[in-house]
């Protein structure tokens, strides 16, 4: 999880939708992420959900009337929300209310509220397909686009009303990730960040291969941390199931040679390299083109393998200037094998881990690191999320060489 929605102020702007019950889960998982929701909500949006419910979660009370005098902080309650607002999410924006805000109309507290908020504002559209892809209702988000918000595009699938196609509101654990890039410091901007992830494949026949069990966690964390924090991001991976992060380019390769080219390719245009991947060392020396038939004399069979290029050792000898970061996965005496890494390989710095155990390592969420820096220091962070630990690892590289 981002720590970027720890104490900051979201205003969670509920038009009237059926997708308005949605906003609930949208109100937990901010919570969560440790943010503190105050709810706006239209007049028809109370026909869908009551006040009460976003009430109970926020621990707050909600605002839906521009008159609305009674409570503590009662007083010009919409402006003064506006101004404490370290972002505002309009989940769902009804057509009527997209149309408004693109248009300057503030006619309550919500559009009132957004007429004065200079933060961040997230409109996640939500109606029928028809209308949205209405010629207004796109003028509208054009408008408000261009204005500087942000527009989280809505799924497609079957509607509420039967019609099938665009309209459904963005799933809210993507609102939140679009909330907490949008609040996140953009310290990498103008940055070029190379990021290796997942296995890779030496095939022995079309259907048979080595690899590890490597998941692409670490390094797909490392590649959408870097994308939110401002880099232009080339995520290289091998075959894993993740899906590409958001905001990063993704090139997808089978083979530790496959993943040699593309890197070499692209290393002219690359600031910061950072090797997550577990790269197989070997590669049968003989591929066959077909399926290897099985026979008795295969049983007697062995395979001869061949060394894969080292990509890490290539880019330290073509350093120049680059900052390059590896990985050291082991199962014993962490530390002299990450420094040994480090230094055959010329790199400024290791992220070493002991692998084998439930909390870290291949596939877990979460990884036991220390991080070993070319001038003898070294550090170990407490267990954390994989996610906690691609923003830390990026902290200090921007503190050492940035
Ligand atoms: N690496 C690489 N190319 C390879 C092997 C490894 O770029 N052919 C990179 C990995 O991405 C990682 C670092 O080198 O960042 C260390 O990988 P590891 O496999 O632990 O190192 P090896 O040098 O292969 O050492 P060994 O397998 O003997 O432990």
């Amino acid at each position: 999880m981002s720590r970027a929605l720890l104490h900051k102020e979201i205003v969670l702007g509920v038009s009237g939708g059926i997708a308005a019950y949605k906003a609930i889960e949208l109100l937990r998982l901010i919570a969560r992420a440790g943010g503190a929701v105050r709810v706006i909500m239209t007049a028809n949006a109370r026909s869908f959900v009551g006040p009460m419910t976003f009430e109970a979660l926020s621990g707050r009370p909600v605002c839906s009337d521009l008159f609305d005098r009674s409570g503590r902080d009662a007083a010009i309650r919409h402006i003064d929300w506006a101004q404490a607002a370290d972002a505002v999410a309009l989940a769902p924006a009804t057509g009527n209310l997209i149309g408004k805000f693109a248009n300057g109309i503030a006619d309550d507290a919500l559009t009132t509220l957004l007429m004065a908020a200079t933060c961040p504002i997230l409109v996640c559209p939500a109606m029928n397909t028809h209308m949205y892809e209405s010629r207004p209702v796109q003028r509208n988000i054009e408008r408000l686009r261009s204005d500087g918000h942000r527009i989280i595009p809505p799924g497609s699938g079957e509607m509420a009303c039967g019609t099938v196609g665009p309209g459904r509101l963005a799933e809210p654990p993507d609102i939140l990730y679009a909330l907490e890039t949008a609040l996140t410091p953009k310290d990498y901007r103008g940055k070029r960040v190379l990021v290796t992830a997942g296995p890779t494949r030496e095939h022995l026949d079309p259907v048979r291969f080595l690899s590890n069990p490597s998941t692409g966690k670490m390094g797909y964390a490392v590649a959408g941390a870097a994308a939110r924090r401002g880099a232009d991001v080339l995520l290289v991976s091998g075959p894993v199931t993740l899906a590409a992060p958001i905001g990063v380019k993704t090139i997808r390769v089978t083979s530790a040679r496959d993943m040699a080219d593309v890197v070499f390719d692209r290393l002219a245009e690359t600031d910061i390299v950072i090797k997550a991947a577990a790269v197989a060392d070997y590669r049968p020396r003989d591929r066959a083109d077909q399926k290897v038939k099985k026979d008795d004399r295969a049983a007697h069979q062995s395979v001869a393998f061949e060394k894969n290029p080292d990509i890490l050792k290539t880019l330290g000898e073509r350093k120049n200037g680059r900052i390059l970061v590896g990985f050291a996965a082991e199962t014993e005496r962490l530390a002299a094998h990450a420094v040994d890494k480090m230094t055959r390989k010329n790199l400024d710095m290791i992220v070493g881990n002991i692998v084998g155990g439930p909390d870290s390592g291949f596939g877990a969420d979460t990884n036991q690191a220390t991080f070993f820096y070319r001038n003898g220091d070294s550090e170990t962070p407490p267990l954390m999320e994989k996610t906690d630990l691609a923003h830390l690892l990026l902290d200090r590289i921007k503190e050492r060489w940035l």
